[in-house]
């Protein structure tokens, strides 16, 4: 048997020992503020105006986009410069107009010479004249523009051909070329309208 005393004392003990840690605990803790609303409005501050509605989460969308922007725009300047160096390595047609080399070109059906730069295909500057040349694909994949540079020698001699899918290395050392992605690097005379 248990003392009935005994049991009230230590029920009273615990009791004591609970009262006495929930206030200690009690008084320690304070409630956070809520800032958010001050956060949202300062990132919203830093931020410039867009030229469309974007209620709500302008400033945490805006924000990150505005700043990824600028960073892009920065890298992409970066970039846009690489990218045209490089794309003029092998595309004649990506070399600036004031730095292109120009060629006499002797069309010989059409008889006249004509002044090509090295950007411009031997098709396009033709056109430009008003000649009606043949043409099809304009991408170096059917025969439809070919023509027969009449100097001797292998047509890449005279021009860079930018895509070629059709002509063999025998085709092109008899000069024929495809007219619609080929820029001239040398002077020459062209039959156009000939195809092996
Ligand atoms: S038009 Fe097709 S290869 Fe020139």
């Amino acid at each position: 048997m248990v003392d009935p005393l005994l049991g009230i004392g230590l029920g009273a003990l615990f009791t004591l020992i609970a009262v006495t840690l929930h206030v200690t605990r009690g008084t320690e803790w304070t409630p956070t503020e809520d800032i958010s609303e001050e956060i949202l409005e300062r990132r919203a501050a830093t931020v410039a105006e867009t030229d469309f509605p974007e209620p709500m989460n302008r400033a945490i969308g805006a924000g990150g986009g505005a700043a990824g922007a600028v960073a892009a725009g920065e890298a992409g300047g970066e970039l846009e410069e690489a990218g045209a160096e490089e794309a003029a390595g092998d595309d004649p047609s990506a070399i600036p107009d004031d730095e292109a080399e120009v060629f006499e070109i002797e069309y010989v059906k059409e008889g006249t010479t004509i002044e090509v730069k090295e950007n411009e295909t031997l098709l396009e500057a033709g056109e430009e004249e008003g000649w009606d040349l043949p043409y099809a694909c304009r991408q170096g994949q059917c025969i439809s523009c070919s023509g027969q540079i009449t100097d001797g020698g292998h047509s890449e001699d005279y021009v860079v051909h930018h895509t070629n899918e059709m002509l063999g290395d025998e085709e092109m050392s008899e000069g024929y070329t495809l007219t619609c992605v080929a820029y001239p690097t040398a002077d020459f005379s062209l039959q156009t309208g000939e195809s092996p």
